[in-house]
């Protein structure tokens, strides 16, 4: 958290018109930043599920009462010692739960909320991708070497996932330039399994979006 509000000040200070990816000491401090905002996400899950197990406790606990009421609802309500805690219950109780619900999980969503994350541009992502689109330039790599790390015969321990071959593509389509962008979407469906589907789908990168964008720049440009 106190590093990417550094972040955010040291830009500030440079008048912004450098990318952050032209840095490497502004990335430093993002892949600091990004581990702090991980750690928030595993407090933000274990209140969650603290969370949960009480909800289920109390949940429990009400169904457990309801099921005798249910037996006889008529008989059940025409007693004070039934109908007045209803009331209370109803009255009350819910409410509290319900301020419980939203209360635990907006706190540590407000954690997370507090990363001023948009100091991180849609420029500096495409001065990034233009790094890398420079690097298969100059050493006429093809794209699967290149996501998988080979480097002019060399095996770096990095790699391009789906989401970035995605983001090459629609990047060099921004561009003009449709057959390199067709090769970058076809390799993101060919890395599509080294993610979880459930991530992928979260992004909205699920194969079929992939493929429909996919068909979509093959068409010739007379037809779009
Ligand atoms: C990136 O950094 C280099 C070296 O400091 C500098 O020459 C270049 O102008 C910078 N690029 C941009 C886009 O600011």
């Amino acid at each position: 958290m106190l590093l990417l509000c550094a972040l955010v000040l040291c830009v500030a200070g440079v008048a912004s018109c450098e990318p952050l990816a032209n840095s490497t000491y502004h990335m430093q401090r993002m892949l600091e930043g990004e581990d702090h905002l991980l750690n928030d996400l595993r407090d933000y899950i274990d209140a969650v599920q603290r969370k949960l197990k009480n909800i289920r406790i109390i949940l429990s606990d009400a169904r457990q009462r309801e099921k005798e009421a249910q037996l006889d609802p008529l008989g059940f309500v025409s007693n004070p010692l039934n109908s007045f805690p209803l009331v209370r219950r109803m009255h009350s109780d819910v409410a509290a739960l319900y301020s419980y619900l939203k209360r635990e999980e907006g706190e540590h969503l407000q954690q997370i909320a507090d990363y001023r994350l948009d100091v991180v541009s849609a420029a500096d992502v495409q001065f990034a991708a233009d790094s890398v689109l420079h690097i298969q330039q100059t050493y006429q790599l093809n794209e699967r070497d290149l996501a998988k790390g080979l480097v002019q015969q060399k095996h770096y321990k990095a790699k391009l996932n789906t989401q970035d071959c995605v983001y090459l593509a629609k990047h060099l389509q921004r561009q003009g330039q449709q057959q390199q962008a067709v090769k970058w979407l076809e390799l993101a469906l060919e890395q599509y399994k080294e993610t979880p589907e459930r991530v992928l789908q979260e992004l909205s990168l699920d194969r079929v979006a992939i493929q429909q964008q996919l068909t979509q720049m093959k068409l010739p440009q007379s037809a779009i």
